[in-house]
């Protein structure tokens, strides 16, 4: 998107405001599609915990994508967005028995990540065919916050207690129709997927009724000018050739899926804050802008990086400065920044803010949640209205202390 086109967003719907660009979502979209174009059978379940707007799972919807959910609510955001039960997969981690069976109701694909559930669900509901999450044990990813599939990681069934899964299966007569993993986002090296395709097809070897092997998700996206993403193309075809070799071995076209978040939306997000005030210290110069860590959480969560320019005097001089928000902590979106001159009032623009962004804001400081626009057809559209005082009351039950009260109690 133009940073005049983006200037204009932040004038007419006020800040801060997320933005997105749908013709980035669908590029980053083909993208990937192209680059399985030889595997028979391929699945995009776009990751919605990522952005989970309506309006970008209806986008998702339209361009032929299927879904990965993690919770009830998400489930239901697809259905009303117009997904097909079967077009759903519901990948939780440590919920409830209830909570899976609720879903399985609904009639998604179920993953399951543990023995203990495995054991529970398959016993009850020996006819419904489910997916197991396997955990591969490899140390991927960026942040050990986001590195996912190690030994010591909460996720996924350990490939050392296969035997047990069989144990499971054979048991209680149930099937397992898909094999899943996903081993940490930011995933730069495409070794590491494929080397963990091998394990998750010695796996598959085992299971005679698989329709689906999962590769789960990670593709690292740049940051910043020279930084190097996953190449979704090599991968595309050294997997490609891994994963059709396998088919024929197993005697059966199995689709091959994927659930990215990151990869399809980090890109298209813009945030856009206005600098409330430049204050110089004896050490640096803050902007400190009209928002915090409770809307974009992720610098200060786990490090990650942010580019930010000034769309308001893109043509001025280069200066250094520390972002900071009004949050009640240190409250850091970038340290020792090469900006553009920036004065009070300016609209800072907040680069790869499409994933992990608004779906991880919150009302901490009692603040609003921005709004949502998306850059559509050449148009903005406001897909979620900022947030007002009644959104921070709505759930809220007052007790009545006043000393009339006080009396009725006593009494
Ligand atoms: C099970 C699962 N699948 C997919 C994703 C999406 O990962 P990414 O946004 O790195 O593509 C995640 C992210 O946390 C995940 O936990």
């Amino acid at each position: 998107m133009l940073e005049n086109q983006l200037l204009k967003i932040a004038e007419d719907f006020g800040s801060p405001v997320y933005v997105y660009d749908a013709e980035k979502i669908e590029a980053q979209y083909n993208r990937l599609t192209n680059a399985f174009s030889g595997v028979k059978k391929l699945k995009l379940n776009y990751a919605v915990k990522a952005l989970s707007n309506i309006s970008i799972l209806k986008l998702f919807n339209k361009l032929g994508s299927g879904i990965d959910t993690v919770s009830l609510q998400e489930i239901e955001l697809g259905l009303k967005a117009g997904f097909k039960p079967q077009q759903i997969i519901f990948t939780p981690n440590g919920v409830s028995l209830a909570e899976i069976e609720e879903a399985a109701k609904l009639g998604v694909e179920i993953n399951i990540d543990n023995l203990s559930i495995l054991e529970q669900f398959g016993t009850k509901h020996p006819n419904i065919p489910v997916c197991i999450r396997i955990n591969p044990h490899i140390m991927a990813g960026g942040n050990a916050n986001i590195s996912v599939g190690h030994i010591d990681s909460k996720f996924g069934i350990s490939i050392h207690q296969i035997p047990h899964i069989l144990r499971i299966v054979e048991n209680t007569g149930m099937t397992i129709n898909g094999i899943h993993m996903h081993t940490g986002s930011d995933i730069l090296d495409i070794e590491v997927f494929l080397y963990a395709s091998e394990i998750l097809f010695d796996t598959a070897k085992q299971f005679k009724n698989l329709d689906f092997i999962d590769f789960g998700s990670g593709f690292k996206v740049p940051y910043k000018e020279g930084d190097i993403e996953t190449n979704i193309e090599e991968l595309g075809k050294k997997l490609t050739a891994k994963f059709n070799a396998f088919c024929k071995e197993y005697g059966k076209d199995l689709t091959l899926a994927f659930e990215p978040g990151k990869f399809l939306v980090s890109e298209s997000g813009y945030f856009l804050t206005k600098v409330n005030a430049v204050k110089q210290t004896t050490s640096t110069v803050f902007a400190q802008v009209d928002s915090g860590f409770n809307h974009l959480i992720r610098p200060m969560f786990y490090g990650s990086h942010h580019d930010i320019i000034n769309i308001s005097n893109p043509n001025g001089s280069e200066r250094f400065y520390t972002v900071v928000g009004y949050i009640c902590e240190t409250d850091t979106f970038g340290s020792n920044r090469r900006i553009k001159e920036i004065s009070e009032g300016d609209v800072l623009c907040f680069k790869n803010a499409g994933a992990y962004c608004f779906s991880m804001a919150s009302n901490y400081n009692s603040r609003f949640r921005p709004a949502e626009v998306l850059w559509y057809n050449n148009e903005a559209h406001l897909i979620r209205k900022r947030e007002t005082f009644d959104d921070i009351i709505k759930n809220q039950i007052e007790v009545d202390f006043s000393e009339k009260k006080e009396k009725e109690l006593a009494k």
